[in-house]
């Protein structure tokens, strides 16, 4: 597994008007979509394309195109806010959903619900998340779209912290972790610190 934290001015100013307390639904939407489309950019890097011929207004030349199809899979709720912005750059990606919530007890993930695409099996597949704390919802899902077929994954978050790195490490060797910031602590009630607080409270104002 490679373990990516994606440093960039235009992510650690973004992301930290997300951390502010202050910061409205609608900023923390607008900046939380903008980060997803700017890691994308680093996140297809590896990307296969072929090349494909094509007329110019000038000349027939050679072109580029992506070879693979592409599946988001956002964890809702709290990936939906992150999926819109990859979706921009990636207009072709198929979405399937996940949909999780952690026990306030155990902090174990609870799925309750699960919808696939077709081909997911010959897709570039990932799955998005901006919280990455224990790391029990983000290895669920893997699992999931693993069961599905699911072969070329990766897995996108915002923040994260160690135990859930550890965790994505342990349990799924072979996806590749991308996340803007690595933050120091997971406290006592599962809260990523200094973190963000609940991402799913603060994209749909439920809290
Ligand atoms: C949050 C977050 C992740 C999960 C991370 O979701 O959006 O899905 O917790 O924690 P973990 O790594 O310890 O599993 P939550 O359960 O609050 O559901 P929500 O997205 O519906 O708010």
């Amino acid at each position: 597994m490679s373990f990516n934290i994606i440093k960039h001015p235009l992510i650690i100013d973004k992301l930290t008007r997300m951390r502010k307390v202050e910061t409205s639904s609608k900023d923390f939407r607008e900046n939380l979509n903008e980060i997803g489309q700017l890691m994308v950019y680093e996140i297809f890097r590896d990307v296969p394309v072929k090349e494909i011929d094509i007329n110019t207004p000038v000349i027939k030349t050679k072109g580029y195109t992506i070879d693979i199809p592409v599946v988001l899979i956002p964890i809702i709720r709290a990936g939906l806010g992150m999926t819109e912005g990859i979706q921009r750059l990636v207009p072709t990606a198929r979405i399937a959903h996940i949909g999780l919530y952690r026990n306030e007890e155990t902090l174990e993930p609870v799925q309750y619900y699960a919808k696939k695409t077709k081909n997911i099996d010959k897709s570039y597949v990932i799955v998005v998340d901006p919280m990455l704390a224990t790391g029990g919802s983000a290895s669920k899902a893997i699992e999931i779209a693993k069961s599905w077929g699911a072969k070329q994954i990766k897995f996108v978050c915002l923040v994260s912290v160690q135990e859930g790195v550890d965790k994505l490490q342990r349990e799924h060797p072979d996806v590749d972790v991308y996340t803007a910031s690595l933050d120091p602590v997971l406290n006592d009630d599962g809260f990523i610190v200094p973190g963000l607080g609940d991402a799913g409270d603060r994209i749909f104002g439920t809290k």
